[in-house]
């Protein structure tokens, strides 16, 4: 919308959840990671004035609706469901929702959730993908149990301490949790494949259009790739 900045120029606010490293994470007093890079790196481009308002990950398409902030911008994953409540711009990066177990787990593959018996209790950081197809294919069918966590490194505590059975989230979070716990591996195998992007109002179609401008130019320029590099070590 039209709110002005501290020198005169527009402000983009961005929606996001800084619980998702190294997309979105708190260092210090300030919320960094590949998103705001590249948010800022939009700004820039449209000569607007960043301000980054933090909230549950479950809060930020409530934001983008109710016109409290311009833009969700928190490794989100395009959905059809979302799509009826917000537009996405083009997809800047992708994500892989993988499972996340402790070392000695007897869980091996994707398939050890989702078959009849199976009955593990599964840790999903609220509203997103995960939650989403978890609930939907295991616990909806009577496979299992999904457990909501308002973050997805309460999560990962809840299975360090054998609270859960398994985390399924997205590959870089989980990289970067599994590196800061010990005992705990990414399972060898993929759940589902996603699609990153900004969420917009349904009816800014002008600020999706400027967004998209910028993303393109922003990938010519290798800039998003830079971003990416930056925060993800091979
Ligand atoms: N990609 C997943 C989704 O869109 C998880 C995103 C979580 N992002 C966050 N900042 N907590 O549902």
């Amino acid at each position: 919308d039209s709110k002005s900045g501290g020198d005169g120029k527009q402000v983009l606010s961005m929606a996001t959840n800084a619980e998702f490293p190294p997309y979105e994470y708190v260092e210090g007093e300030d919320v960094v990671g590949i998103d705001v890079d590249i948010a800022q790196a939009i700004a820039d481009k449209l000569g607007m004035e960043l301000k980054v308002d933090n909230m549950n990950f479950d809060s930020i398409i409530p934001a983008i609706t109710s016109g409290k902030d311009a833009i969700g911008a928190a490794g989100m994953t395009v959905t059809d469901e979302r799509k009826k409540n917000v537009d996405f711009t083009d997809s800047y990066a992708t994500g892989v929702q993988v499972v996340i177990v402790r070392e000695d787990s007897k869980i091996t593959d994707v398939k050890d959730l989702t078959t009849k018996g199976a009955d593990n209790t599964i840790g999903v950081q609220l509203g997103t993908t995960g939650d989403i197809y978890c609930t939907s294919d295991i616990q909806d069918k009577g496979f299992g149990k999904v457990q909501q966590f308002n973050k997805g490194a309460d999560a990962v505590q809840a299975l360090v301490s054998g609270k859960i059975d398994c985390v399924v989230i997205d590959n870089q979070p989980a990289k970067e949790f599994v590196k800061a716990n010990k005992g705990l591996k990414i399972l060898d195998t993929e759940y589902v494949t996603e699609d990153y992007a900004i969420a917009v109002a349904k009816d800014n179609t002008e600020l999706k259009d400027k967004i998209n401008g910028a993303l393109n130019e922003l990938k010519a320029e290798g800039t998003i790739q830079k971003i990416l590099d930056k925060y993800i070590k091979a």
